[in-house]
């Protein structure tokens, strides 16, 4: 078995191997004479369809299995498909004349299911990418054993998300359909009204269904996502909290999916481990609005960049307060401050995490913390219970607080973690 990088330049003896081979594909290097086609067959259909039963298994199973070459066509847009066929091994992939992603099939993917369990002519053209073996299924046979076990509503219902999903950029390659199916097994589907304030603290990942979301770093416009847009990535993958802030544009619905299924995906890991690579760039490089009171400093760094990105967040929220204030905007003054509290305790307790994890004495610090945590809260309660509360002394501590706190108290652990080899 070889597993293939990402690497563009392959030796002569990787191309002779793998030549055209994509991502996850298998190749055989010792001949063995032991027929697993059958073996395969089984685990998928028991995959697709749990409650399946030995006695239909049987039927399924003493059906033919096809070997194509690359190229063939297998089932056109348009038309109706009398078979279904499900991939046992190889690489097919969709084609469409209706501006469809194109999108790559594995091993696992029953192709042609849908439109043959609702009788409709197929939205795509399907055909082999590399040789294939497959398992040639009647239709009308593949739908009578969905009803006997009762799936038929369950595969209705999840049709739409998988659709969807199979469109994105990060889902639409040699996702098999068992692994779709568990990605969306336990879907949540979320509504947001214009102008929220995502506080992505929680480790899901988000797909954007619909409308659209602005991403900020501390003042900056970056860009907006859209509709197959994910985002959250960077936590729920690689528990590095975002430095982006994520505010609607307008009203929008998203898809939150659990990470735990997609860190076993090795293609979506490699997908979102380059992505994450692109971001941290954008934000290292990313000036603030000069006429911002918070402006980042290069001086702020403590040269870890997870903990810097936090410290821009910070900035924002900082400079969005700044801006309440002068404008006398009470309900964007008390939004912030809570968001404020909220983050800043988040920061606080990661910041001990990591300390602590590398044996630094955090004792000081974590009082220090403390005390912040509690006048921000103190600060808070006060603007809400008193419309007439002392801006002026609001930013004064404000202030300080980033000179005691990012300036001061955290340049202390800096050069122990970097000893530690965090950066
Ligand atoms: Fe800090
Ligand atoms: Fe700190």
């Amino acid at each position: 078995m070889l597993a293939h990088t990402s690497n563009s330049r392959y030796s002569e003896e990787e191309r002779v191997i793998g030549s055209s081979a994509s991502f996850g594909t298998v190749d055989e290097l010792i001949t063995n004479h032991s027929n697993f086609i059958p073996k395969f067959a089984k685990k998928y259909l028991q995959d697709l369809i749990p409650s399946i039963k030995e006695n239909q298994l049987t039927l399924l199973l003493n059906l033919k299995f096809k070997t194509y070459n690359p190229g063939t066509i297998l089932i056109k847009e348009n038309e109706k498909n009398h078979f279904i066929y499900l991939l046992i091994t190889g690489i097919a992939e969709t084609i469409s004349s209706k501006g469809h992603v194109i999108r790559t099939l594995s091993s696992g993917t029953l192709m042609g299911d849908i439109s043959g369990l609702l009788q409709l002519t197929s939205s795509e053209t399907i055909r082999s990418l590399s040789y294939i073996t497959v398992l040639k299924i009647p239709s009308k046979l593949y739908t009578r054993i969905i009803y006997e076990n009762n799936v038929y509503n369950l595969i209705e219902t999840q049709i739409d998300s998988k659709d969807f999903l199979y469109k994105t950029w990060l889902f639409r390659d040699e996702i098999s359909q068992v692994t779709m199916n568990k990605i969306v097994k336990d879907v949540e589907y979320k509504y947001y009204k214009k102008d929220h304030v995502f506080h992505l603290d929680c480790n899901k990942l988000y797909v954007i269904l619909s409308g659209s979301i602005k991403r900020y770093i501390c003042d900056e416009y970056i860009s907006t996502l859209e509709s197959t847009d994910f985002f959250n990535s960077s936590i729920a993958m690689f528990g590095e909290p975002t430095a982006f802030t994520l505010i609607s544009d307008s009203a929008c619905e998203v898809m939150i999916l659990d990470p735990e299924i997609l860190k076993e995906i090795p293609i979506i890991r490699w997908k979102l481990f380059e992505y994450n690579k692109r971001i941290k760039n954008i934000i290292q490089h990313c000036e603030t609005d000069r006429n911002s009171k918070f402006l980042w400093k290069d001086e702020y760094s403590v040269h870890v960049q997870v903990i810097d990105n936090q410290h821009r967040k910070i900035l924002y929220l900082l400079n969005n307060i700044n801006n309440a204030v002068q404008s006398n905007n009470d309900y964007s003054l008390k939004e912030n401050l809570a968001s404020l509290k909220e983050f800043a305790k988040y920061h606080f307790e990661f910041e001990e995490k990591i300390l602590l994890k590398y044996g630094y004495d955090i004792g000081d610090h974590a009082n220090k913390h403390e005390t912040v945590l509690q006048q921000l809260n103190e600060i808070h309660n006060n603007v809400i219970k008193d419309e007439h509360y002392d801006r002026n002394e609001l930013l004064e501590f404000l202030s300080n607080w980033v000179e005691d706190h990012i300036i001061q108290e955290d340049q202390q652990y800096s050069s122990y973690l970097n000893s530690k080899n965090i950066f």
